[in-house]
């Protein structure tokens, strides 16, 4: 008898999927993407991605600018005017599925040009974001508010009167409690103050305290290292380099050339 091998109940067809999620005792990635490409209308900028985002897992796509991390992030939402390749979210195939459905999943995006409306208040824009139908305990409004203070005294404020710092913590938080377990988040310490890149800082711990799975794209190395589990490189729309948070201070000399810092 094979004492290594999973007993046969451990076989099992994770909730969600299409049945081609067929595991042995393991949750499927949370993310998965394979030979991906993607264009912007006769624009090919990615060639052949491929990266794993596990269950649980804080992943950091770091890259100079014009690397790709952004359209990798809108390549997995849909966003993208062609993609080819395998994107699979929590086991299921989202090549060829509509933005919403992706969303559905327990997608969550939070691009790197925010989004908020300047007419509506903190506290209507914090709302907007549909919960979705997933069963992922997300973050109450106090939770958030007691991750995000500012959040909290802002409530009536206009989209209009937030600063910058303010305006990306209410970007990034109003996700947290809509049902997303995946968050893709893209650049949001860029140019901030270091008190507000902190506060996302503790929350994007809690997050994984939690067992939300999530993509940071950054530019900010400082930002991730402390964060990420792994780390992934990119350059001209390819991985270059994939690198364990364990392994970061062997590798620091390739990674400072890879990111010119
Ligand atoms: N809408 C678009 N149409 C055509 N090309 C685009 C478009 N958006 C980005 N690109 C090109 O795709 C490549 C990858 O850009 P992307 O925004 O994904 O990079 P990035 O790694 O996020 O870098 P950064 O955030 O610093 O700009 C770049 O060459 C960029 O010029
Ligand atoms: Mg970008």
């Amino acid at each position: 008898m094979n004492l290594l091998a999973p007993p046969p109940s451990t076989v099992q067809v994770q909730p969600g999927g299409s049945g081609d999620a067929l595991t042995r005792g393991k949750e499927p990635a949370a993310l998965s993407i394979g030979d991906l490409h993607a264009w912007y209308g006769d624009s090919h900028v990615l060639h052949g991605v491929e990266l794993t985002v596990n269950a649980g897992e804080t992943i950091c796509l770091l890259g100079r600018n014009g690397a790709g991390r952004t359209t990798t992030l809108r390549a997995i939402m849909g966003l993208t005017s062609a993609r080819t390749g395998s994107i699979r979210v929590f086991g299921k195939e989202v090549i060829g599925l509509p933005q919403h459905h992706v969303a559905q999943l327990g997608v969550g995006y939070c691009p790197e040009e925010r989004g908020i409306f300047a007419s509506l208040t903190t506290q209507e824009n914090f709302l907007l974001p549909p919960s979705l139908p997933t069963r992922f305990p997300g973050f109450s409004i106090d939770e958030i508010h007691a991750l995000f203070p500012n959040l909290k005294t802002r409530a009536n404020s206009p989209g209009t009167r937030l600063s910058g710092g303010e305006q990306q913590m209410l970007a990034v938080a109003r996700i947290f409690r809509t049902g997303a377990r995946l968050l893709l988040l893209d650049e949001i310490s860029e140019g901030l103050a270091p008190v507000i890149v902190q506060a996302l800082g503790r929350a994007i711990k809690e997050l994984k305290k939690r067992g939300f799975s999530v993509l940071l794209a950054e530019q900010n190395f400082r930002f991730s290292a402390n964060l990420a589990d792994r780390f992934y490189v990119m350059e001209r729309g390819k991985i270059v380099l994939e690198i364990e948070r364990s392994e970061l201070s062997n590798k620091q000399a390739e990674l400072k050339e890879l990111l010119g810092v």
